[in-house]
C-alpha cells in the first residue's frame, strides 16, 4: 500500500493535487530505474543461511522507497527509533517473516551496495502495484527482472535458493489506482481484479521458476477499513463495498493458487489479512484500549497533509496518539507495528509447517 500521498488530498483542492502529484513524479523518476547490468557485487557469495526474497509494496517495503515520508519523522519512533524506510511506526510484516525463519531481516534492493546480502533481499517497494501505478515506483514485473538479473550474477548458490523463501505482497495499490486515481466504474472491477489475479498468477510462477520452491502470498487486507477509506465517516465504519469486494478478490486468488499449486508443484501459501485484521480490529475494540481501532495513531491536521508533513517552518502538520504501541493502524494505509504484531500472531507464517 502507499498512496497517502494523493489520497489524502483527493478530497479537496485539484492544484495541491497537482502540484503534489508533479513534484513525487520529478521525485520518483529519480531512483532506481537502470539495473545492474555488470555485477557490481564482486564474488562474494552468501551460503548456509536461509534467505528470504520479498515482492511487492509498502506493507513488505524496508527501505527501498527513498525520499519517501517512510524516512521522515515520525516513521520509525518505535523501531528502531528512527526513519528507516519503513510504512509504520516499528516493524512490518517482513520483519516478523524473517524474525519466524530465524533470519536478519533482508537488505532492501536500494540498500544493497552497502548491505549485507547472506539473509536475501527485498524488492518490494512502496506504493507499487502489480500492474504500474501513478507513484511510479517499479512494479512486481519489473522487482522480479531485478531477482532474475542478481541470479544470474551467481550471487547466490543453486542450492541456496532452492532452500530459500518468497514474500509477496500486493496489498491493494491496484484497486487504489482503478477505482481513485483512472476513476474507474466500480462495476467492472470484478473483470480488472480478474487480470490483476492472472498477472500476479504469472508473477508468482516466474519466481517459481527461478528455482524458490516456497512462497507466501497475502490475501488482500479488508481495504474498506483503511483509514484513508473511513476517514469521512470519523472512522466510524468499514465500507462494506469495499470489503466484498475484496472477499471476491481473495476468492479468486485462492483458488489460483491452489491451480498452482497442483500443476507446477510449487509450495504456495496465503497468509490470510482480510480475516486476520477484521478479527484483530473486533478484539482490540472490544478492549476499549483505545476509543477507536480504526483510527489511525498518526493523523494529518487535514486534508492537503498527510503524516510526516511539516510546512516551511517545520512545524508538524499531524498529530500523534500517546501510545501507537495500542493502536492498530499507523498512518492512513499503514498498521502499526502493534497491529502487525497482532495479525503476524494470526497468520504466523504456514511455511513453517510444512
Ligand atoms: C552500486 O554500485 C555500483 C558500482 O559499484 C553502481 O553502479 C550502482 O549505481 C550502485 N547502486 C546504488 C543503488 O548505489
Ligand atoms: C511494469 O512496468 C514496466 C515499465 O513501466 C512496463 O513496461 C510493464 O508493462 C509493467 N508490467 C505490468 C504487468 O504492468
Ligand atoms: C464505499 O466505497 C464505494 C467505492 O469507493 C463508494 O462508491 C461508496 O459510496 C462507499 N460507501 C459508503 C457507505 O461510504
Amino acid at each position: 500500500m502507499y498512496y497517502t500521498y494523493y489520497f489524502s488530498s483527493m478530497a479537496k483542492q485539484i492544484p495541491p493535487i497537482i502540484t503534489f502529484l508533479s513534484l513525487l513524479i520529478l521525485l520518483f523518476m529519480i531512483p532506481i530505474t537502470t539495473g545492474t547490468k555488470k555485477s557490481s557485487y564482486g564474488v562474494r557469495s552468501y551460503h548456509n543461511s536461509l534467505k528470504l526474497f520479498v515482492f511487492g509494496d509498502s506493507y513488505v517495503d524496508t527501505g527501498n522507497f527513498l525520499n519517501s515520508p517512510s524516512y521522515k519523522p515520525p516513521y520509525g519512533i518505535t523501531f528502531p527509533h528512527q526513519p528507516s524506510g519503513r510504512f509504520s511506526d516499528g516493524r512490518v510484516l517482513t520483519d516478523y517473516i524473517a524474525w519466524s525463519l530465524n533470519i536478519k531481516s533482508p537488505a532492501p534492493y536500494s540498500l544493497r551496495n552497502s548491505s549485507e546480502l547472506q539473509y536475501g533481499i527485498n524488492f518490494a517497494y512502496g506504493g507499487t502495484g502489480v500492474f504500474n501505478t501513478f507513484l511510479k515506483g517499479p512494479n512486481m514485473s519489473i522487482q522480479i527482472d531485478k531477482f532474475e538479473e542478481l541470479i544470474k550474477q551467481n550471487i547466490y548458490s543453486k542450492s541456496d535458493i532452492d532452500s530459500s523463501v518468497a514474500l509477496v505482497s500486493s496489498a491493494g495499490n491496484d484497486y487504489f489506482q482503478y477505482l481513485f486515481i483512472d476513476g474507474r466504474n466500480i462495476k467492472d472491477i470484478l473483470d480488472f481484479g480478474a487480470s490483476l489475479i492472472n498477472q500476479l498468477s504469472l508473477n508468482l510462477k516466474r519466481i517459481h521458476s527461478v528455482g524458490i520452491k516456497k512462497i507466501t502470498v497475502g490475501l488482500l487486507q479488508p481495504i474498506g477499513c483503511l483509514p484513508v477509506i473511513t476517514t469521512p465517516s470519523s472512522f466510524a465504519k468499514c465500507n462494506e463495498t469495499l470489503n466484498m469486494l475484496v472477499t471476491k478478490h481473495n476468492e479468486l486468488l485462492l483458488k489460483t493458487v491452489q491451480d498452482l499449486n497442483k500443476e507446477s508443484g510449487s509450495v504456495i501459501v496465503t497468509l490470510d489479512f482480510y480475516k486476520s485484521f477484521l478479527s484483530v480490529i473486533e478484539t482490540m475494540q472490544k478492549k476499549h484500549d483505545v476509543a477507536n481501532v480504526l483510527q489511525p495513531c498518526c493523523v494529518p491536521e487535514s486534508s492537503i497533509y498527510q503524516c510526516g508533513s511539516v510546512d516551511e517552518r517545520g512545524e508538524k502538520k499531524y498529530s500523534l496518539c500517546d501510545k501507537p504501541e495500542l493502536s492498530f493502524f499507523w498512518d492512513d494505509f499503514h498498521p502499526s507495528q502493534n497491529g502487525w504484531d497482532a495479525v503476524y500472531k494470526m497468520v504466523q507464517n504456514p511455511l513453517l509447517q510444512i
